[in-house]
Formats: C-alpha cells, structure tokens, sequence
C-alpha cells in the first residue's frame, strides 16, 4: 500500500475508508470487513454519528488480534459547534471516548465556519457565529494543543481555502498538515492542490466517487460521476469498475483519498484500485474534465442571515 510521508515519519495510507452517511446498523460491518480487507486508514467524524460503532469495531478488530493500534491509521475531524479554544478539548474527547482510543492519528478543523455549541447543522442565522467572534487561528491553536498534549499525532483542516491556510501559518507559523477537500474530475482545484504541496499540507479527496448517496442527490441535479462516459470507457478498456478508476486517479494525483461504501465487494473493490496503473493518456483524458463542479457545495453554511456567503467560504480569508 502506498502511503503518504509526514515530516516526522508517520505514514497514511492513501486509500482509507469514508463514513459520512454510513448508518450505525451498517457502519460496523463496513469497518470490519475492510480492515480485514486490507484498509488501515479510516475517515471519521464526531458529525456523522456513528463513532461508537466504529469505536466498537476497532476495539473488537484489535483485540482479536486483527490489527495492533499503531497499524491503524484514524481520522476524526473537530464539528463547527466546538471551535471557541475551551471547547476542543472536550470535543475530542467525546470522540477518543466513542471511538475507544487514546489518541487520534489525524484531527482536523471539519468547516471554517462555526455555529452555536450543541447544533449540528443550523437552522436559521441565528444559529451561526462569526469568524470575527471566533477566528479560525484560535480554533487552529487549540487544535495545536492537543497535537503537544499528544492525544493527536498529526492535525489539519478540511475544506479550507489556499488564504485560510496561509492566514493560520501566518498568525501561528504551524502548518496544517493536511487538507481534506472535495476532490474529483469534475473538481480537481489545481492550484489549491499545488499550493499544498508547495507548502508541505497533504491533500486528501473526499467524495471522490461522486457521493451519490449526498443527502442532496434528488434535487441538486448533478451529473452522476461514477456514469461519465470517459470515466466508464477507461474503465470497460481496462476490465476494471469506474470507481477503481476514481480512485487511481487521486492516487496518482500523489493523493489520498477516502471512498466511502458499506457494501463488501465495493469495499474491497475501492482498496485494489491501489493496484491500477492509469497510462498519461487515460489521466489526461480524466484531466479533461474538470468543470469546477461541487457536489458538497457549501450552501448548507450560508442560509439567509448567516454570516458566511459562498464567496467567504470557498475564496476568502475570512
Ligand atoms: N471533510 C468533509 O467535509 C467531507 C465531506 C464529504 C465527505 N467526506 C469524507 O469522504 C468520504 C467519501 O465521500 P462521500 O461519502 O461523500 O462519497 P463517495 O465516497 O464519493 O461516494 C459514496 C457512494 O458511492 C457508493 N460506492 C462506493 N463504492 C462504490 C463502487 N465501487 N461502485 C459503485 N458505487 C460505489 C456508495 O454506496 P454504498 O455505501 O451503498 O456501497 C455511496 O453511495 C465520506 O464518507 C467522508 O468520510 C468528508
């Protein structure tokens, strides 16, 4: 398995399982099957609600003797309502309690947005707070705190834009170390993707298939990626499924990437995508269609009255 290298030596694996939308009755089975698969890396949030049940799977998986902690590879991310600097402590623990571990290897900032404690998504403006009244460098240094306390290994933001990041390097001089972001041909952020090797931050693709389980599927009207007549032609010339071919294409990106399936055979097909080779051609024909198009587009973060816009959240500072 390929990994990716940080600077001190830790390695992620770059095929790593998502888990957003993976409900509780199945998320178990999921996690177990592809850590006996092969997967080491898994994708986690306090969001998605179902930590317990991984906590559950990766405790059982462990002490059968499937896998030692230190081969497991496990992300969580910090939720909006969490990010004043006396909250992320707690959040993480709540997390480290429910996934049944003492330390987290990755930790990252879920949104630069915050919202009030207790809210999972909000409701009306009321329900926000504005980066002016938190700013992101103080959640960021909270989060550098338990990177020193030890509890986390590694930490770094996700859907984060290139001015957001080098507003935290300048204010703190520490760098996130990763940058988790919506990732595909259709959206492939280039320059986003070349500021963060220039600058060391890791880059790890979510919703890399397209999520055509999103909560918003029915209505946004988006193409379906896994159908696109490139992606499918590439697939049926190589005998492979298009999702291997979604997959090998961020991996030979130089990065990680984090398919999300509870179903066995797409699980264990997701993680032999490692094995496929994409010729220049086939990537340049995969580069070809890049449309800049969201599937996660951020219009959950700026209902009416929020302090947020589209325009804050994907291009500005703030
Ligand atoms: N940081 C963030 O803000 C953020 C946002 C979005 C996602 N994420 C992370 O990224 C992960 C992946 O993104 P995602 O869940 O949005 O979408 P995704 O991985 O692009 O797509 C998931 C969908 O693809 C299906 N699928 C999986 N493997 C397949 C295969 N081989 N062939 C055909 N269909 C397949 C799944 O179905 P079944 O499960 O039914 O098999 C599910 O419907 C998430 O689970 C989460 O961990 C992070």
């Amino acid at each position: 398995m390929k990994n990716l290298t940080f600077l001190n030596g830790d390695q992620m694996p770059v095929i790593g399982l998502g888990t957003w939308k993976s409900q509780p009755g199945q998320v178990f089975n999921a996690v177990k099957y592809a850590v006996s698969a092969g997967y080491r890396h898994i994708d986690c949030a306090a969001i998605y609600g179902n930590e317990k049940e991984i906590g559950e799977a990766i405790s059982e998986l462990i002490r059968d003797g499937v896998v030692g902690r230190e081969e497991l590879w496990i992300t969580s991310k910090l939720w909006n309502d969490s990010h004043r600097n006396d909250q992320v402590e707690d959040a993480l623990k709540n997390t480290l309690v429910d996934l049944q571990l003492d330390y987290l290897d990755l930790y990252l900032i879920h949104w630069p947005v915050a919202i009030k404690n207790g809210i999972g998504f909000p409701k009306s403006g009321a329900d926000f707070i504005s980066l002016k009244e938190i700013p992101l460098e103080e959640t960021w240094s909270a989060m550098l705190k338990m990177r020193d306390m030890g509890i986390i290994k590694h930490a770094g933001v996700s859907n984060f834009n290139s001015k957001k990041i080098n507003h935290l390097i300048s204010v703190t001089g520490a760098v996130p170390e990763v940058n988790q972001i919506e990732l595909h041909p259709y959206l492939q952020q280039t320059e986003l993707v070349d500021f963060c090797k220039e600058k060391n931050v890791h880059v790890t693709a979510y919703s890399p298939l397209g999520s055509a389980d999103r909560p918003t599927a029915n209505r946004d009207q988006r193409p379906i990626l896994l159908e696109n007549q490139v992606v499918v032609d590439i697939a049926s010339h190589k005998g492979v499924s298009p999702a291997q071919i979604l997959i090998a294409f961020a991996v030979q990106r130089g990065i990680s990437v984090i398919p999300k399936s509870v179903t066995p055979s797409r699980i264990k097909q997701n993680f032999e995508a490692k094995d496929i080779t994409l010729s220049p051609s086939e990537m340049e024909a995969l580069y070809g269609m890049d449309e800049g198009m969201r599937y996660i587009d951020g219009t959950t973060w700026t209902i009416e009255r929020s302090p947020n816009t589209l325009e804050s959240l994907w291009e500005g500072e703030y």
